[in-house]
C-alpha cells in the first residue's frame, strides 16, 4: 500500500467511524428520557428515605447493594403496595418470620418509599432483573392453576416448594379447609382470620373464584 493509500485509509476510516459514533449518541440521547417516567417530589423523598434507613446496606437496587437481601428492582410489582406499606412500616406485623429489622418508619416515609420504588420498577432496564422462576417454573395445567399463575399468589404462598415464604406453604391447604371458607377468604380474608393481611380478591370474577377454590382443594 502507498503512503498515500494508507493516509486515505486511516483518515477516511476515522471519519467513518465518528460519523457513527455522532449518530449512535443521538440516538441514545433520543431515548434516554423516555425510559424512566418523570421524578415527582413524592419520588425524590422516597429516595431520601431510602438513604437514611441505609437500605443498600441489605438490599440491591438496579444490581448495586448488598446480597443480604431480596433485589429492590422490581418489589413492588411482587406485592400489592398496602401489603408492602405494612412490611415496611412493620415487617414482622405481616410475616412473624421476617427479619427485616423494624425501621421506625412513618406511613408518610413508607409511602414516599413506595412511589420511589414504584419508578424504579417503571425504569426500563431491559428486562433485568430476570423474572423470578417462580412464575414460569410450573405450567398451569387446570383452569385453578391458570389463576394462581395471573394474580401471583407465589409472590407470597408456596405449593411443593416453589413460591414465596412470606405466607403459609399452600401445599396441603385442600386438607385444612372447605370450599366455603376459600370462597370466603378469597373475598375478605380478616373474614375469617383474624389480622389477616392476605390481600383480598373479591375483584375476581366468580368463575375465577370457584377455579381458584377447586384448585386450593386439590392440594392435599
Ligand atoms: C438489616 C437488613 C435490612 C435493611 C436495612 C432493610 N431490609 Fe428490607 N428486607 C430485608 C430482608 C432480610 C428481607 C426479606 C424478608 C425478610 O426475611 O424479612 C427484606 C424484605 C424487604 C421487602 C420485601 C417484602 C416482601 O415481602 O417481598 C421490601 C419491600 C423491603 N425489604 C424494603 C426495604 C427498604 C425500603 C429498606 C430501607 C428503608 C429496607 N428494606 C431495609 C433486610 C433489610
Ligand atoms: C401479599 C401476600 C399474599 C398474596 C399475594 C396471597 N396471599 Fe394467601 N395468604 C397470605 C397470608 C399472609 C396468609 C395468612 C393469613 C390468612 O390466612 O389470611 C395467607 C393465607 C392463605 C391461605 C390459607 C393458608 C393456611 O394454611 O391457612 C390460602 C388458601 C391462601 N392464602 C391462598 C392464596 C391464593 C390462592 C392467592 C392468590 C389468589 C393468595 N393467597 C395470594 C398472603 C398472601
Amino acid at each position: 500500500m502507498s503512503n498515500k493509500a494508507a493516509r486515505n485509509l486511516f483518515v477516511f476510516g476515522s471519519l467513518f467511524f465518528f460519523a457513527i459514533l455522532v449518530i449512535l449518541t443521538f440516538d441514545t440521547l433520543g431515548k434516554v428520557d423516555k425510559r424512566a417516567p418523570e421524578i415527582t417530589a413524592a419520588v425524590n423523598a422516597g429516595k431520601m428515605v431510602w438513604h437514611k434507613y441505609d437500605c443498600i446496606g441489605c438490599h440491591t437496587i438496579l444490581g448495586n447493594g448488598s446480597y443480604f437481601a431480596p433485589d429492590m428492582t422490581k418489589a413492588v410489582e411482587r406485592k400489592p403496595k398496602e401489603y408492602l406499606k405494612r412490611f415496611l412500616m412493620e415487617p414482622k406485623a405481616v410475616n412473624p418470620r421476617a427479619t427485616m429489622p423494624k425501621l421506625g418508619m412513618n406511613a408518610e416515609e413508607a409511602e414516599n418509599l413506595l412511589a420511589f420504588l414504584d419508578w424504579i420498577s417503571k425504569v426500563d432496564t431491559n428486562d433485568w432483573p430476570p423474572k423470578p422462576i417462580l412464575a414460569v417454573a410450573t405450567k398451569a395445567e387446570t383452569p385453578g392453576q391458570v389463576v394462581y399463575q395471573k394474580y401471583n399468589c407465589a409472590s407470597c404462598h408456596s405449593i411443593r416448594g416453589i413460591g414465596g415464604t412470606t405466607a403459609p406453604d399452600l401445599t396441603k391447604a385442600g386438607s385444612k379447609y372447605n370450599a366455603a371458607w376459600h370462597m370466603a377468604h378469597f373475598r375478605d380474608p380478616q373474614s375469617v382470620v383474624k389480622n389477616s393481611v392476605m390481600p383480598s380478591f373479591g375483584h375476581l370474577s366468580e368463575q375465577e373464584l370457584k377455579d381458584l377454590t377447586d384448585y386450593m382443594l386439590t392440594l392435599k
